[in-house]
């Protein structure tokens, strides 16, 4: 797969996601957890970065953040967030994809070097994050953690925002409006989508499978669930239209998180390096 697909996406991903009131609403509640995981004086790895959002965000705490993308419009656009937001010199964009981490997972064994071919230090960052499923464009994820592995200092944390299969809101609505095909994808090997001109594979791992792909680097420290109460983003005019609901749904959601785990658009899984 090809994440420059990514690319005719950059220029209106922040209107169609990043600024709708369920963009903010998924936002925050994972602005939450970072808060809670990194601190201001660190250096953070982002994979799948997109539109620099979260990179933004993290500079803004004090976090040196590596924002990395397959798709260099994306990269792009989070360079240009950045030096607007004034925080340039706390974000560095590169043009990376999920890939290149996986075929360069042991850098040190082939080449000797301590620099990656793709520029990453090893065990330089003191953690990493995903967020609202750029990992679900690849299947490889036990060669991806070992890859995280060798960037990722002892003790580091990773926060990872990836779609699961058990997503009720999705397999409801499809279902009553009688596509049965889309209301099951979740639960196929991986499911087509159309990004751009090209129709690319995208996999829903069930938080129990990336658990267990990460279990020799990584301690698993909790898994809540984002977006079981609130819609998937193709649903964010239903948030428009009940806005008074949807935020309770969302406080709601955001007490009871923890219990229902890997439940929802997209759960949260919080690991800790070794
Ligand atoms: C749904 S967007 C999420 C963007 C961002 N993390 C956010 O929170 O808004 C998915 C992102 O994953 C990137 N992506 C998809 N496949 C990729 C790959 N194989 N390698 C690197 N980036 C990839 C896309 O370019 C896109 O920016």
């Amino acid at each position: 797969m090809n994440p420059s697909a990514f690319d005719a996406f950059a220029p209106t991903y922040d209107a169609d996601f990043t600024h709708t009131r369920l963009g903010q609403l998924l936002r925050q509640r994972v602005w939450r957890v970072l808060g809670q995981q990194f601190h201001a004086g660190q250096h953070v790895l982002e994979l799948a970065c997109g539109t620099g959002e979260d990179a933004v965000w993290l500079a803004q705490q004090g976090i040196h953040v590596t924002a990395t993308d397959g798709s260099a419009e994306m990269v792009r656009a989070t360079a240009v967030k950045a030096k607007q937001a004034g925080v340039s010199d706390r974000v560095t964009a590169v043009t990376l994809s999920l890939q290149e981490i996986v075929e360069n997972r042991n850098p040190y064994a082939v080449n000797r070097k301590p620099i990656t071919d793709h520029g990453l230090r090893i065990a330089d960052y003191d953690g990493a994050f995903s967020n609202f499923g750029g990992l679900n464009t690849i299947n490889e994820w036990r060669p991806l953690a070992e890859g995280l592995a060798r960037l990722v200092k002892p003790g580091g944390k990773v926060v990872l925002v990836v779609m699961g299969p058990w997503c009720p809101w999705e397999f409801g609505w499809h279902l009553l409006h009688g596509e049965w095909g889309t209301a099951v994808r979740r639960f196929r090997a991986s499911a087509p989508a159309a990004i751009g001109n090209d129709t690319i594979p995208i996999w829903y791992p069930p938080a129990r499978r990336l658990r267990r792909e990460f279990a020799p680097w990584f301690h698993h420290l909790h898994t809540e669930s984002l977006g079981l109460w609130l819609p998937p983003s193709y649903l964010g005019h239903l948030v428009d239209r009940w806005p008074c609901l949807f935020t309770r749904l969302n406080q709601w959601e955001r007490h009871t998180a923890r219990l229902t785990g890997g439940w929802g658009d997209h759960y949260i899984l919080v690991l800790q390096k070794m």
